[in-house]
């Protein structure tokens, strides 16, 4: 893959980098900074070497539409703190608007230009729409860095036909990336543990699979768990369930079985009368969640305490763990404790550890831990479990 070694001098050249600045947002304020920093390496350098950096990314689905809430302007406001040069931010993404600001802009400035899905040729269907906004984008710089791996797995007009429109390579976030997640494909230090949690077990399944024979322990939580609580044969009241996916789940319990791979599920579950701060919370063996008082309307919300401390067990003996989605709902109080556990234990791992992107790394910061407290903290969320699926990935492919 080319990276920033093989772009010539970069002094006075405009520069276009592609990063993922997909960053949570409540209103205006950014909830989770992660990704704003992951790219800061990229962008540092580039500054200090004089290039007019042009920064592009998307926020949100606003499907090519101008959606006020998807605004990358706290975006720039955000970078404008954390770097040390003048900051600007461009309303329109391409046009007479964004080229006069690039015209602007000096050697060691950087430009934010608006996001890159108001536009509709970024997530065309159609070929032609996404090489024409490509073109457009490809106008106002010299030369393009990816640096986005939360969307290398999207063929976008940014992401995989520009590209080919200037000289390109990745930036030292994907690399970083790259490096990391290799890792845990290639030669993991045993144990190795997967933990997986969030709600939905069809976004898991490509990376169950992949996943299986090469590790030694997968522990489930979070909403997903509870498909495979029925496919043990249990009852699960009201908590999260795909039926559809029951069948597919014994398959891999029975598959895991044949590969020596232990599957660990919680044995109590933090099960609550309704959904919300307010409701009513019991902690029951999985086995049992229609038996409380709350009978077939109880939702398990978390893991129960004994399971939150049989998973941290495990995860601080493995040399090697990949963890990818909460264990619960950590945002309330009351169900935050097995993704607490697990961030904690995962903070002690003596190997590698690393956290999916997406909600488990905006967890692992709300509930207070330090990225330095993991070996690394992945900012793709599909992305990454894109890549440990086996996946080929549009957005590497290009940069080949
Ligand atoms: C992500 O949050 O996973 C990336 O930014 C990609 O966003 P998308 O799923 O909307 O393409």
């Amino acid at each position: 893959m080319r990276t920033l070694a093989d772009l010539p001098d970069l002094k006075s050249k405009r520069v276009i980098v592609r990063c993922d600045l997909n960053v949570p947002l409540d209103g205006t304020r950014i909830t989770d900074d992660g990704r704003i920093l992951a790219s800061l390496p990229t962008l540092n350098l580039l500054l200090e070497k004089g290039a007019r950096v042009i920064v592009i990314s998307h926020l949100g689905r606003p499907d090519g539409a101008v959606v006020e809430k998807y605004s990358l302007e706290p975006v720039a406001k955000r970078l404008s703190e954390v770097l040390s040069t003048t900051v600007n931010f461009s309303s329109s993404t391409t046009g007479s608007i964004a080229t006069e600001f690039v015209e602007n802009l000096q050697d060691g400035e950087l430009l934010v230009l608006e996001n890159l899905r108001f536009h509709p040729g970024e997530t065309s269907k159609d070929e032609a729409e996404r090489i024409a906004f490509a073109k457009e984008l490809a106008n106002l710089g010299d030369y393009f860095v990816s640096d986005g791996f939360g969307v290398v797995h999207r063929k976008q007009a940014s992401v995989y036909e520009l590209p080919g429109l200037l000289p390109s390579c990745a930036g030292l976030l994907i690399q970083k990336e790259l490096e990391v997640l290799t890792r845990l494909t290639e030669t993991p230090e045993r144990p190795y543990a997967v933990v997986l949690g969030g709600s939905k077990v069809s976004d898991k399944l490509g990376v169950i699979n992949h996943l299986l024979p090469h590790i030694n322990q997968l522990l489930v939580g979070g909403g997903m768990v509870f498909t495979f609580l029925a496919a043990l044969g249990h009852k699960v009241g009201s908590s999260l369930l795909e039926a559809d996916q029951i069948e597919t789940v014994k398959g891999y319990l029975a598959r895991a079985s044949e590969l020596g791979v232990e599957v660990i599920l919680p044995t109590d579950i933090v099960v609550a009368s309704k959904f919300g701060t307010d409701a009513e919370v019991l902690v029951t063996p999985a086995e049992a969640i229609e038996e409380t008082p709350f009978g077939g309307s109880g939702l398990g919300l978390d893991i129960g305490p004994d399971s939150a401390a049989a998973f941290a067990a495990v995860i601080r003996n493995a040399k090697t763990v990949f963890w990818n989605g909460p264990m619960g709902v950590f945002e309330m109080e009351a169900f935050d404790n097995g993704t607490k556990q697990v961030a904690q234990a995962l903070s002690e791992v003596d190997g590698l550890s690393v956290v999916g992107g997406g909600d488990s790394a905006a967890a692992v910061r709300i509930l207070g831990f330090e990225d330095s407290a993991f070996s690394h903290i992945s900012t793709g969320g599909g992305a990454s479990l894109e890549f440990l699926e086996g996946k080929q990935m549009p957005g590497l492919e290009v940069l080949k």
